[in-house]
């Protein structure tokens, strides 16, 4: 049975589209078929699946596909990820992903909020099509209005991407408080959070004391990444048990790639994370007994 996860924390810049775009690239090398779904009017993981908009070539995005409130309405604004290969080809992980892209002007469906039934629309857009995918990943944006409300209705999981800043660990909380007090409101009352991820850890003391903070809070949450693992040239190499500030993180996003892209040391530890936040993913929320309620 499909699952379905929104990417959420209520502060910018925290690393929601960066997992939300390499964890289906995670999960797609493990073979899973994923659905990414864009409900941020940044675009940002449109663009980092290599979906480019183009003012001659109009594709229909979240910005119509909301605003038909129709049942099933998404299946036909769905695109292959746009990663190649040298050769030009789709690159193995992009024959897994497909994205439900976003363009700017699905802002103007926040004003819709107050429409009868206007939270549920994104669930109505992916009735009834979407449960030949194991995934569907939505990214949203950083703060918990209108649009990230109807990804929130949609979804059985949260998962929660943090820094570990204090304004990033009290925007988690805003998040984790958020759903156990409005879910129910939001016609979803099994909605759960599923795990919490931190992102982009530098190593100073200030960071080691909001870690501390973010296992106090969130306990057993926490997913970690931790561990011996091996890498695809064979070597044996510690995954630190969070995601660190790497530049390479960065560069993929620049570039629009899967981390997959590079074939050298730097590549294969950024992928062998992943492929651990896949890992946690499978084992948590889809093999996990009753996980798709
Ligand atoms: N682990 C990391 N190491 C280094 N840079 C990172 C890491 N994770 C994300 N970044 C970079 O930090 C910036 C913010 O990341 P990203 O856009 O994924 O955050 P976001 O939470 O989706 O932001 P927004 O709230 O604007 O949607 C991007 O430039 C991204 O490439
Ligand atoms: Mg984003």
């Amino acid at each position: 049975m499909v699952h379905i996860s929104v990417i959420s924390n209520n502060k910018g810049g925290v690393g929601k589209t960066e997992l939300t775009v390499q964890l289906a690239a995670a999960l797609a090398r493990a073979g899973a078929n994923v659905l990414v779904v864009d409900m941020d009017p940044q675009a940002n993981a449109t663009r980092r699946l290599g979906v480019e908009w183009d003012p001659a070539e109009p594709i229909p995005t979240m910005a119509e596909v909301i605003r038909a409130d129709q049942v099933g309405a998404g299946q036909g604004a769905v695109i292959a990820c746009g990663w190649r290969t040298a050769e030009g080809a789709p690159t193995a992980e992009a024959e897994n992903i497909d994205v439900l892209p976003s363009r700017f002007d699905l802002i103007n469906r926040e004003t819709e909020a107050g429409v009868v039934g206007a939270v549920r629309r994104l669930t109505k857009a992916l009735e009834g099509w979407i449960e030949d995918y194991d995934v569907v990943l939505i990214d949203t944006r950083p703060d918990l209005g209108h649009l990230v409300q109807m990804a929130l209705a949609a979804a059985h999981t949260v998962i929660i991407p943090t820094d570990p800043n204090y304004d990033s660990v009290e925007a988690a909380i805003r998040v984790s408080d958020f759903v156990e007090r409005h879910a129910v409101d939001m016609a979803n009352p099994n909605l759960r959070i599923g795990g919490v991820v931190i992102t982009r850890r530098k190593t100073t003391t200030e960071q080691d004391y909001q870690v501390d903070g973010i296992r106090e809070q969130f306990g057993d949450l926490v997913w970690n990444l931790g561990g011996v693992v091996k890498l695809s040239d064979g070597s044996d190499h510690l995954n630190p048990p969070y995601l660190p500030e790497w530049s390479r993180f960065a560069e993929a996003d620049a570039a629009a790639v899967s981390l997959g892209a590079w074939n050298d040391r730097n590549g294969r530890k950024t992928v062998a994370l992943y492929d651990a936040v896949a890992r946690i993913f499978r084992t948590r929320l889809l093999e996990a007994k009753g996980a798709a309620a």
